[in-house]
């Protein structure tokens, strides 16, 4: 792609309350791997150089065996121990980062990133320094006040919703989360609000993918399920595709002799 060094943090910390399971959500199956498995899957064939993985302190070991060595991952550089909120998480994969110029923040709980997402953000961090996947949203929002009263009605065409991955200037991400962390009031869902609030650049959003979902409750499974299921459909629809038009092309090699 280019000579500068893109790091990807994936984020495996939490402990998914809402999923109300034991084990957290992203050791979970579906169809036979691990939620965690998909998303690294993806950056692990992306051509990102490293994969520092952010994961709880008593689930190194089972990374290390059930992941990385199950399934031959070779670009993940170290396994970290995150914190209490995302953001402290994202700040230790941010600590353990080698000399990259860009880092692409993941939610390890999202495992239907994909090869086009991860190159965009990559080409467009060069441009902007800071950018987001998000998607437009389809549905109209309300901002309510305490009592779920409706205050105010947001144009439609400016809402997005928004994912990860969210890439960033390594320095740039780094200063805003470092200043972040000094101020006492924090509170941040995301990373481009540490660097909205706490940072230089402005952040851009770009084109996500409506099933890069984060797998968050238990009906997110059934639809995670889905997902997985029309790809699979795809990939066997176009390898049709693809089984016809070679065919195609060696009946007709074998017509005309080229
Ligand atoms: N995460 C993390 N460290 C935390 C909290 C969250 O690394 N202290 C990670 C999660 O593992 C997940 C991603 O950040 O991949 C998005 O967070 P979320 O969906 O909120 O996951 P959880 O915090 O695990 O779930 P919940 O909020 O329901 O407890
Ligand atoms: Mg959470």
């Amino acid at each position: 792609m280019s000579n500068e060094k893109y790091t990807a943090i994936i984020l495996a910390a939490g402990k998914g309350r809402r999923m109300g399971t034991d084990v957290p959500k992203q050791y979970l199956e579906l169809d036979g791997h691990p939620i965690l498995f998909y998303a690294i899957e993806a950056f692990e064939k992306s051509p990102v150089q490293d994969i520092v993985l952010v994961t709880g302190d008593d689930e190194i070991d089972y990374c290390k065996e059930k992941i990385v060595k199950r399934y031959g991952f070779s670009k993940i550089r170290t396994i970290v121990t995150g914190g209490k909120e995302r953001y402290h998480s994202v700040y230790e994969g941010l600590r353990a980062c080698e000399n990259t110029d860009y880092v692409l923040i993941h939610d390890g709980a999202r495992p239907f990133v994909n090869a086009e997402m991860i190159q965009n953000a990559m080409q467009e961090v060069k441009k902007y320094d800071a950018c987001v996947c998000a998607v437009p949203a389809k549905d109209t929002i309300k901002i309510s006040d305490e009592n779920n009263f409706t205050k105010e009605t947001p144009d439609r065409k400016y809402m997005w919703i928004v994912q990860t991955p969210q890439t960033f200037s390594y320095t740039k991400i780094k200063t805003a989360y470092e200043r972040m962390l000094e101020s006492s009031d924090v509170s941040v869902t995301d990373d481009a609000m540490v660097m909205e609030q706490f940072g230089s650049q402005k952040v851009k959003l770009i084109m996500g993918d409506y099933n890069n979902i984060k797998i968050t409750t238990p009906d997110d499974l059934i639809a995670g399920a889905a997902i997985l299921k029309s790809r699979r459909e795809m990939k066997g629809r176009f390898k049709m595709e693809r089984e016809f038009w070679e065919q195609g092309f060696r009946n007709r090699d074998l017509e005309t002799g080229i």
